[in-house]
């Protein structure tokens, strides 16, 4: 399986603070694979990498055979990395259903002048662009919510709002920061089906970090066990739940730390 992402002796250091150290791991093309480890463990700061926020201090991030190190954001989610934050980010004010329309003009095509004018190739897009927010509101099982106001939805409905929004701008990658948080069990499990079937029907690669195990080991291929910026493990998810290093630093705390 060729790989979309590979990530190769990644570091990144604030100041004394080695928050990610010489981390190594790829993302074959079509898979989910999962990044957990305790909380401080370097986890965010390997999206922030990734993705352009932050500058790595050393290291290489190949995003489909293109050294993506250094490009500003906005190109690396243009060339198709796209995110969820752990900190919920929506517009608070706006409806479901503009939400993802701002997300989905994004990837717009047409011209301002086109749209001022409101030329043919602006009118066919302003379909199509409202049938797949619909499409991908219905795929997370927001349909009947799309006139309410974010910031009126349920915390849990607010994630899988930003999952929809992430969606909406065309990603090969999905990178998903703990999306179950906050979820109880009921909810977890629907996500969990939710992210097997977006892989799935968008072809898409995902990177999950979730503290919620059952999500994990039920729904990825391959986990990456990361531990004071280290890793300290990688295999499938039985291999990662029989591994005495990983039941020593996190499995055994990992149920307590979901709720922190
Ligand atoms: N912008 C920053 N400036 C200084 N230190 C930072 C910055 N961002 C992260 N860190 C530090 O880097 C380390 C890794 O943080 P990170 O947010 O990546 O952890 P995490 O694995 O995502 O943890 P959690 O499970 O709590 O979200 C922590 O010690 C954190 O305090
Ligand atoms: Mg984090």
């Amino acid at each position: 399986m060729p790989e979309i992402l590979r990530i190769s002796r990644l570091t990144k250091r604030f100041g004394g603070l080695a928050a990610v150290n010489d981390v190594s791991f790829s993302v074959p093309e079509g898979a989910i694979v999962g990044l957990i480890g305790p909380n401080g463990a370097g986890k965010t700061t390997i999206f922030n990498l990734v993705t352009g926020v932050y500058s790595l201090t050393d290291g290489q991030v190949e995003f489909g055979g293109l050294n993506i190190a250094g490009l500003p954001a906005y190109k690396i989610a243009d060339l198709g990395i796209t995110r969820t934050f752990q900190n919920i980010r929506l517009f608070k004010n706006l409806t479901v259903f503009e939400n993802v329309l701002t997300a989905c003009h994004r990837s717009a095509s047409y011209s301002i002048l086109e749209s001022i004018l409101r030329l043919p190739r602006f009118r066919q897009e302003e379909k199509n662009i409202t049938r797949k927010a619909e499409e991908l509101l219905s795929i997370m099982g927001l349909s009947d919510r799309r006139d309410l106001v974010a910031n009126n939805l349920p915390y849990g409905m607010q994630r899988r709002l930003e999952i929809v929004r992430a969606l909406a701008l065309d990603p090969k990658l999905l990178l998903l920061d703990e999306p179950a948080a906050g979820m109880n069990p009921d909810e977890t499990e629907q996500l969990m089906r939710m992210i097997s079937k977006i892989r799935d029907d968008f072809k898409l690669s995902i990177l999950v970090i979730e503290h919620h195990m059952d999500l994990i080991m039920g729904v990825c291929e391959r986990i990456v066990v990361l531990n004071f910026g280290v890793k300290l493990a990688e295999g499938n998810p039985e291999q990662i739940s029989n591994d005495p290093k990983v039941i020593e630093a996190y499995l055994g705390v990992a149920e307590g730390e979901a709720n922190a």
